[in-house]
């Protein structure tokens, strides 16, 4: 039996212990029993204990391949650590959401019921469809109570998307309490492929969040002036809400598909084991790349297939930090490092996947660009930043000088059309993403940056080359901005339209 003590020192503990756990270490409560520092007597706070170890569970998943879907925003509790739980917020779901599989071909007629006392919406990141389906917009922020509709032609190719809240000026504590979930888009491409692909057994969704737990076992999101500036990074980062967990999988190719759910933390997955990198934002890549580690920013996804055929317990440790970037240098010191989640392979589980040589025709040559844009992300807004951080409002933040304004519309660009994007960050790199449109790196750095994204690192000037894929209905804009979360809330934010 495993003992709450032991298990603190489990799989989450072994490569580096976080910060709160090297707390509850300082306090001697951690090594009684296991041949360390013995018994510290009793402290007035109980060290932090989150239970590794425990079996992977699985995000529920609701098929949406029929035409509809239901939705439920809701509060909820959940219990991060052993002891008492932390308010959070899901879909369905104390916290999260379930992953709602779509078909490329159909139609799905979404409603979405807001089932909390505060504004929510539901944008669905990566999905090209018209804006008023799309869910970020001002216009679609559900009340309590309320129910929004959203019909939803699925045209693009298979990928792993997400759903989450995208209510201006509140998408950051919303988004971290638990507004989020996976959203798996299915063609026939994909499924003659052969990949794995049985969901809870050798495909497996991963949503990454990273928490600071108090010394109470809650998880507590409150930022300060400068976290809202550099970021918000916790002590630990939780797989679908679990520490450290193990999933029982096939001895054979296993499937993980990553979500940084972050606010603003970036976290690098290393794999001790052979894997391939499979896919990124918006779908497969043309062929599998075999890779050590991935890094994913806030709202970036990844797929990869770990090679389980030599058996045993796998971890896959993550390493979180802030973006830094070249402005600032790195950060890698405030950075926690731990064990995200384990493989344990077992024979009694049928191996069926494969993962051929070729995924996907090579990328389409990009048309020449006419439209050129450039965009300049403003994290420090000079006086006027200044004076409102000294009224207590917080930090002012801009795209070219403009603050988020509902009422602005700054551009429409045109359906079917490639544009050249110059984006430039001034402070730190900023993780750039705009809805209805997918974009390619013409210089990527890692092959997470090769094929079609809808996320990219911006650390310097980078141009995208954006294809305008979804239409606008009128009055409703698309958004673009960045994705660290209480940046975009602090007006990092700007709208556009589509003609
Ligand atoms: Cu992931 Cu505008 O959103
Ligand atoms: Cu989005
Ligand atoms: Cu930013």
């Amino acid at each position: 039996m495993i003992t709450r003590r032991a298990a603190v020192l489990g799989a989450g503990a072994v490569l580096s212990a976080p910060a709160f756990l090297r707390r509850a270490d300082a306090q001697g409560m951690m090594h009684d029993g296991m041949g360390g520092g013995g018994m510290g007597g009793m402290s007035d706070t109980e060290p932090v204990a989150l239970q590794s170890d425990q079996p992977f569970r699985p995000l529920p998943e609701i098929n949406a391949r029929g035409g509809t879907l239901a939705l439920r925003a809701m509060a909820g509790e959940t219990r991060f650590g052993a002891g008492v739980a932390t308010p959070t917020m899901g879909f369905e779901e104390a916290y999260l959401g379930p992953t709602v599989r779509m078909r490329r071909g159909t139609i799905v007629n979404a409603a979405v019921t807001n089932g909390t006392e505060i504004p929510v919406s539901t944008h669905w990141h990566g999905l090209n469809v018209p804006s008023d389906a799309d869910g970020g917009a001002p216009q679609s922020v559900i009340r309590p109570g309320a129910v929004w509709r959203a019909r939803l032609p699925i045209e693009q190719p298979a990928a792993t998307l997400w759903y989450h809240t995208h209510v201006h000026g509140r998408t950051a504590p919303d988004l971290w309490s638990g507004l989020a979930g996976a959203l798996i888009l299915e063609d026939d491409e994909n499924d003659a492929l052969g990949l794995p692909s049985t969901p809870g057994l050798d495909d497996l969704v991963v949503i990454l969040q990273d928490k600071k737990i108090d010394g109470e076992d809650q998880a507590v999101y409150d930022p300060d002036m400068m976290t809202i500036m550099h970021g918000y990074l916790g002590d630990i980062v939780l797989a679908n809400g679990q520490y450290a967990p193990v999933a029982e999988v096939p001895t054979g190719p296993v499937r993980l598909r990553f979500i940084n759910a972050s606010t603003s933390a970036q976290h690098t997955i290393s794999f001790p084991c052979p894997t391939k990198l499979i896919g990124v934002d918006q779908g497969l890549l043309p062929r599998p790349v075999e890779i050590a580690d991935v890094t994913i920013a806030p709202g970036e996804r990844v797929e990869v297939v770990v090679d389980m055929r030599g058996g045993g317990t796998v971890p896959i440790s993550v390493a979180a930090s802030l973006m830094g970037g070249m402005m600032i240098g790195m950060m890698g010191s405030d950075g926690v490092r731990h064990t995200l989640m384990s493989l344990a392979g077992n024979v009694d589980l049928p191996a069926r996947g494969r993962v051929p040589d070729r995924l996907t025709d090579d990328p389409d040559q990009l048309p020449a660009t006419v439209i050129e844009r450039a965009f300049v992300l403003q994290e420090n807004m000079g006086p006027m930043q200044h004076m409102r951080a000294m009224m207590g409002n917080g930090p002012v933040m801009a795209i070219n000088d403009e603050p988020y304004d509902p009422d602005r519309i700054s551009f429409t660009a045109k359906i079917g059309t490639v544009e050249r994007w110059k984006i430039t960050a001034e402070d730190m790199a900023h993780p750039f993403h705009a809805h209805g449109v997918k974009f390619r790196v013409p210089d990527p750095k890692r092959p997470e940056e090769t094929d079609w994204k809808d996320v990219v690192v911006i650390d310097g000037t980078r141009d995208l080359l954006v294809a305008i894929k979804a239409s606008s209905v009128k009055d409703v804009p698309f958004m673009f901005h960045c994705h660290i979360l209480k940046h975009e809330d602090a007006g990092m934010m700007g709208q556009f339209l589509t003609a």
